[in-house]
């Protein structure tokens, strides 16, 4: 897999096309040079990395900006204002910044949350399936995606540490090779029964009412299960993970920004500390490729096993 990453260059960034969106969907990296992205100020990734990560409650931080709120942190003095209004302007700068570049993406993506991640990944301390050091496809315990697909832009904030990651199969070589041992059903119906969709759907509209929290508690379905079914076998299987043959490591050094389908692109975080973490959901129908989305791969499911 020589050809994982691919270089965003200024000249490419400026007459995109849909060339990195068709990158993205056949599984490759997009990788964006230092300068290329504005960054928050120094004082403001001074206080993320020196003060901000020492308040972390749960796996992340996360600024929602649907609600405009924080979560995972603990409420020290006005940190939590501070906070909010820098991840604000980087969520707000990403979208500027990514969907010029993704521009069909961009038309009607929602960008569902931005995570720092303050806690260095080697040897952390958390439930093995919360384990970024394990390789996996990402799929989500709350919340249901539907068959939309997470986009995740991250940015190395470390001044001196690069972001190790491993990558190894795609969502539809897995599908193939471990569909049936991880225990999802070759004739799954991806939609759901109409009671299932009547329920995502009175979600969706209290969602847009403010409630957004809801949606996120409350929504599932059959895909988003195989989905976390193929995530957990995966987080589950030692001789899976310890296959010296299996994938590649890549190295992010510190600054550098890049873009990942996760749902398709398996990989694991084995090192780094302190980065951004900006998620979308891409509407199925935006994809220029939507044959290779993990969703046609489980509804298409025993014919292509
Ligand atoms: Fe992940």
């Amino acid at each position: 897999m020589t050809n994982s990453i691919v270089d965003v260059t200024a000249d490419a960034y400026a007459n995109p096309g849909d060339q990195f969106e068709r990158a993205l969907e056949e599984g490759r990296i997009l990788r964006f040079q230092p300068g290329m992205l504005p960054l928050p100020t120094e004082e403001d990734m001074d206080f993320l990395r020196e003060e901000v990560g020492a308040l972390i409650t749960l796996k992340n931080i996360s600024y929602h900006p649907d609600g405009d709120y924080i979560t995972g942190m603990k409420k020290v003095g006005d940190t939590e204002q501070r906070l909010r209004a820098i991840l604000r302007k980087y969520s707000d700068t990403v979208n500027g910044f990514l969907g010029a570049a993704l521009p069909h993406y961009a038309r009607s993506w929602h960008q569902q949350k931005v995570n720092f991640r303050p806690v260095q990944e080697k040897g952390r301390k958390i439930k093995r399936h919360s384990n970024n050091e394990l390789l996996h496809v990402d799929a989500f315990p709350a919340g249901a995606t539907h068959g939309r697909r997470p986009l995740r832009f991250f940015t190395n904030i470390n001044q001196t540490e690069p972001r190790i990651w491993r990558i190894a199969e795609q969502f539809d070589e897995l599908y193939k090779a471990y569909a049936k041992e991880a225990g999802i059903d070759p004739n799954l119906s991806v939609r759901g029964n109409p009671a299932e969709r009547a329920w995502s759907g009175a979600l969706a509209g209290l969602a847009k009412l403010g409630l957004p929290q809801l949606q996120v508690i409350g929504d599932t379905s059959p895909y988003d299960r195989a989905m976390r079914q193929m995530h957990n076998w995966m987080k589950d299987n030692d001789s899976f993970q310890k296959d010296p043959s299996r994938g590649e490591e890549l190295a992010f050094q510190p600054f550098e920004s890049w873009a990942v389908m996760t749902d398709a692109v398996s990989h694991a975080a084995l090192s780094g500390q302190h980065a951004l973490v900006a998620t979308y959901y891409v509407e199925l129908d935006a994809c220029r490729l939507p044959e290779r989305a993990p969703y046609n791969v489980v509804a298409r499911g025993a014919q292509a096993a």
